[in-house]
């Protein structure tokens, strides 16, 4: 039986990356600055302990569909599913034992890559299908954090797979990432109820107030838009503008770290970390509401029940392959 690991990334500029086959999580990003000045800039615990009890989901791969799929159900060629409910009666992030709590296996592994596998069988959380998935991180030479999702099935079944980091750019021991920058290039994002499941169609981001596009403090009027009052925060799904060169943009409150996302995601969940007041730190102690910001490069939410949404179809076929690949670009 495998055990829980620790992979260490290096690479010349000293940046260093760690993950764990459990859950395929990003434990640690550490980011050199300048002369002798390192920063940790994700949300990460002290113990494997802790992090099996947290519910953040801090770092992990999200499958078999990140993110929430209504009424935990969905209906394919016919045949009603009924998937393993773990948010009221919804589904959210892949069921009580997605894969971010699951042991992978360590396919292969070098300085600077190592990638995971996982089986998960079929029936797994209620979806169809034997689904074999890999999951790769790679830690560049220019400072990028590549990762890379691919999946075969052999029915057809939604897949969406997703990273959840929270970064901290100021380091994660700073207080919160209210005084970073992020700019989003997406004219469309999709409004949500309280419990983040959507409730209309894509909205013009000008409409609510949700306009990303230049880059914004992100307690700029964080509160006061009544979209994100509903959810505490940002916790929405925009609609990347696949013309832009990147997704998204972070940048340190100090401005001494800048972050570049890129994506082959059709959405990204912007996640400002509402809820993680008592999530455990490295320090014996407990993270605050804000103190990450998860990028969520994936598919939109409930997409199975939302055919119209073709330009984010989350439907793999037993011909297909899945493969989607995000990269984080930090420059100092
Ligand atoms: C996010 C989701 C949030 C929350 C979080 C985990 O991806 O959008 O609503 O569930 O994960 O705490």
């Amino acid at each position: 039986m495998s055990v829980m690991q620790i992979i260490t990334l290096t690479n010349k500029q000293g940046m260093q990356v760690k993950v764990s086959n459990w859950g395929a999580t990003w434990l640690s990003c550490i980011v050199p600055i300048n002369a002798g000045e390192h920063r940790e800039v994700l949300l990460g615990c002290k113990t494997f302990e802790q992090y099996q009890q947290q519910d953040a989901y801090l770092g992990a791969t999200i499958g078999r569909y990140a993110n929430r799929i209504a009424g935990a159900a969905i209906d394919i060629a016919g045949t009603h599913y009924r998937l393993v409910a773990n948010q009221g009666e919804n589904q959210l992030h892949g069921g009580k034992l997605g894969f971010d709590k699951l042991l992978w296996d360590i396919k292969n592994q070098s300085a600077q890559k190592v990638t995971f596998s996982l089986i998960s069988p079929d029936g797994d959380q209620g979806f169809p299908g034997e689904l074999n998935v890999t999951v790769s991180y790679h830690l560049t030479d220019e400072n990028q954090v590549v990762i890379d999702f691919q999946a075969t099935t052999n029915k057809t079944t939604p897949v969406n797979l997703t990273n959840h980091a929270y970064f901290n750019l100021d380091g994660e021991s700073s207080k919160n990432i209210l005084s970073h920058t992020l700019k989003v290039n997406a004219n469309l994002y999709l409004p949500v109820d309280k419990q983040g499941i959507p409730c209309g169609d894509l909205t013009d981001v000008t409409q609510a107030d949700m306009d990303l596009r230049q880059p914004r403090l992100l307690s700029d009027r964080l509160l006061e838009s009544e979209e994100r009052q509903k959810t505490g925060g940002y916790d929405h799904a925009y609609l990347l503008d696949k013309t832009q060169p990147i997704a998204a943009q972070l940048i340190s409150s100090d401005k001494k770290i800048v972050m570049n996302m890129t994506t082959t995601q059709p959405a990204l969940q912007v996640y400002t970390g509402n809820f993680l007041q008592h999530t455990p730190n490295r320090h014996n102690g407990e993270y605050d509401n804000f103190a990450g910001v998860a990028l969520e490069a994936e598919c939109l939410p409930d997409s199975p029940h939302h055919p119209e949404w073709a330009q984010a179809s989350c439907f793999l076929q037993p011909d297909q392959a899945y493969h989607h690949q995000t990269t984080f670009h930090f420059f100092t």
